[in-house]
């Protein structure tokens, strides 16, 4: 199958318009049956759950290419789990599970050609996504649903790729304790915009947080989990129910005790912990493992003694071994691969 023509090295973490998404609507209490289609404009009521009342959700995976040419995603049934707990935390109809693998699928097959090849380090990024379409007025869910998937090619989430990066310490709070940092809803990313925008501004790539409740523990960033290495080589990771459960910081785990024989802890992580760890990286989807090299707060520096040149050997190993299981280069572990074509 051909592919587009497009400079895949030079790809950003951006939205380029792909020929085909798949759409379904809830209505009177039902998921239709949903279809392929290559409209990439949605047409609301101005009164939409999602337009007043951020009544929305969404899921972030890949496609990538395999080296011997298959296409394959990466543990989709738990980016289906994850959609199932935050519909019912917004009050929105369950998407099935099988009904989210289908529209994967259908959406990756229908846009293969815009599968980034093999060793250009790009990927097909996915975006399902779940928003009250009908009309509500009063503070109530909404009366009808559209779930959406559709596909971009992207690169590096950070600017300069795998460089590590630097990171402020937030002033301001992602997620309140019983709220909905452990869901993945669109109101958790409008609310890391302002703090985001100070972090850029300041010429930082992104904000570390610390929880809410007592700001002494350190949370996630607004798009990644962390992952810090101790001195002696254990993976540590941070613990807090106002977190979102990241797929790949599962995934890396199992990957630093199973495959590479490492110490994990997953625990509470105090922020005073943090200059003594050699390595700190962030963990996701769209970060895939991003070194960090220097967390800055009010009153000091935190420099990871891992440097601002390369990423430390623990980060660097997780790293390879995850993307060479994306990439057929490693044996997965059972059920972590579904091949679409
Ligand atoms: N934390 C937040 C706030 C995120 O938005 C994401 C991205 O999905 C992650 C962590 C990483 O999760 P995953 O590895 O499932 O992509
Ligand atoms: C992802 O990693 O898929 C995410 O959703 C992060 C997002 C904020 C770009």
């Amino acid at each position: 199958m051909e592919k587009k023509n497009l400079d895949w090295k030079s790809l950003s973490f951006g939205y380029v318009k792909t020929d085909y998404r798949f759409v379904a609507h809830y209505k009177n209490g039902s998921w239709d049956e949903g279809k392929i289609t290559e409209d990439a404009n949605v047409t609301m009521s101005e009164c939409a759950g999602v337009i007043q009342y951020a009544q929305t959700c969404f899921e972030g995976l890949k496609a990538y290419e395999t080296k011997d040419g298959r296409i394959v995603t990466f543990r989709p049934d738990l980016n289906a789990e994850r959609m199932i707990n935050s519909a019912r935390r917004l009050m929105m109809p369950e998407v099935s599970k099988q009904m989210f693998l289908k529209a994967i699928d259908e959406v990756v097959k229908a846009n293969a050609a815009w599968v980034p090849p093999y060793g250009t380090g790009a990927t097909l990024y996915l975006r399902p996504c779940l928003f009250g379409c009908g009309p509500v007025i009063g503070v109530a869910p909404a009366p009808e649903y559209e779930f959406r998937v559709f596909a971009t090619p992207v690169g590096p989430y950070f600017k300069g790729g795998i460089k590590p990066i630097r990171l402020l310490l937030s002033q301001y709070d992602r997620a309140a304790p019983h709220g909905t940092g452990d869901i993945k809803a669109g109101l958790n990313y409008a609310m890391s915009l302002y703090a985001g925008h100070v972090a850029h501004e300041k010429g930082y790539s992104e904000n570390m947080y610390l929880d809410a409740a007592t700001r002494t523990n350190v949370e996630e960033t607004g798009g990644a989990n962390f992952l810090f290495v101790t001195k002696d080589g254990t993976v540590v990771t941070p613990k807090s129910n106002t977190i979102l459960p990241s797929i790949t910081r599962r995934s890396l785990v199992y990957i630093a005790e199973h495959i590479l024989g490492l110490k994990v802890e997953e625990r509470v992580v105090p922020f005073e912990e943090v200059k003594e760890f050699s390595e700190a990286a962030l963990c996701g989807t769209a970060a895939v493992i991003s070194p960090v090299c220097a967390i800055d707060y009010e009153g000091g520096t935190i420099n990871i003694p891992s440097g601002d040149k390369e990423m430390g050997p623990v980060t660097k190993k997780l790293r390879e071994t995850i993307v060479g299981i994306q990439e057929g280069e490693i044996e997965a572990p059972e059920g972590w691969i579904r091949e679409i074509c």
